[in-house]
């Protein structure tokens, strides 16, 4: 009860349009460092739409990078070992200032649309990694996110937020856009673009392209204590990997667990019929214009 206090007490933050994207109020008043960012040859990107997946694939990441080495991904919680370029919270501090005193090569996390995206990446080639998860359980996710962590507004009723989300008023925008922004980009940047739902189908294959992609070769028996360690039920009871390290009165797990549910589906106990129905319509058109569309299945 009195973690919830104190939770209830804390303020939510506030939120601004930068280029007509919604973001922390906070990350528009730094935006100048935050466009200026110096990315380096060697950083490696996690991008993502907030709740595709990040946390799984850092995780991910970085046991590939330390060869499956369990204690050692456990050094530091997850938010230290891959700052995020763009966050700003008081409480728990700058992305930017840590990802600047962070020794190479470093790992790095965004949710910013491409077009926001610090060119010195694009331009220092660096390896980005973006994962995308289908707009529904995307959606329902961020939901439930947005209830438990007072570092984004609050979401309002399911039935508010499924307007906002459609109109892309929730922050770092459009899923819409944001899937297919990243999706054109890859193919002339270094680039890997993976879907929440293959990893849940085949996460073996999955790890395998990851470390392809980092340049590691890894044996079958480190690729399986991989695939162990990030399974949802193990990750879950990580404290390293669960966000429970943050302050309650920042991100109240009592309300909604960081690590959810963890499925692919949850959306059919959400949306009701006339949601399906609207939420289909609207996603026929707006994905119209790109062969994205075929790697989602509802
Ligand atoms: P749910 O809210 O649907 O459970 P992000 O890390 O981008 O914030 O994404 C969080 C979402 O990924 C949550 O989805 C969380 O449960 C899910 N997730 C985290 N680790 C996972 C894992 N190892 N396997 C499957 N899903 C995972």
């Amino acid at each position: 009860m009195a973690e919830n206090s104190k939770f209830d007490e804390t303020p939510r933050i506030t939120v601004d349009y930068m280029r007509g994207i919604l973001l922390p109020t906070a990350t528009c008043d730094a935006w100048d460092l935050i466009w200026n960012f110096q990315a380096k040859p060697d950083d490696l990107l996690i991008s993502t739409y907030p709740k595709a997946g990040t946390t799984w694939t850092q995780e991910i990441v970085d046991l590939i990078q330390n060869e499956g080495d369990v204690e050692m991904s456990k050094r530091a919680p997850t938010h230290i070992r891959f700052p995020v370029i763009e966050w700003i919270m008081p409480s728990v501090g700058s992305g930017l200032e840590q990802a600047n005193a962070m020794p190479s090569p470093r790992n790095l996390k965004t949710h910013l649309p491409i077009e926001l995206l610090p060119p010195s990446f694009l331009e220092n080639n660096c390896k980005i990694i973006y994962v995308a998860r289908n707009a529904k359980d995307n959606m329902v996710s961020y939901y439930h996110f947005q209830r438990m962590n007072k570092g984004l507004p609050d979401p309002g009723t399911w039935e508010e937020y499924f307007e906002n989300f459609l109109a892309g008023k929730v922050c770092w925008g459009s899923w819409h856009d944001h899937v297919k922004g990243w999706w054109k980009a890859k193919d002339q940047h270094n680039i890997l673009y993976l879907f929440y739902e293959e990893m849940k189908k085949n996460p073996k294959q999955e790890i395998q392209k990851l470390a392809e992609f980092i340049g590691k070769k890894l044996d079958d028996n480190v690729l399986d204590t991989i695939v162990h360690h990030t399974s949802f039920d193990v990750m879950k009871q990580n404290p390293m990997a669960n966000y429970s390290s943050l302050p309650t009165e920042f991100m109240n797990h009592a309300i909604s667990p960081f690590m959810r549910k963890g499925t692919v589906g949850d959306w059919k106990h959400h949306f009701t019929v006339a949601q399906n129905e609207r939420f289909n319509e609207d996603y026929k058109k707006k994905m119209a214009d790109t062969s994205l569309a075929f790697h989602f299945q509802f």
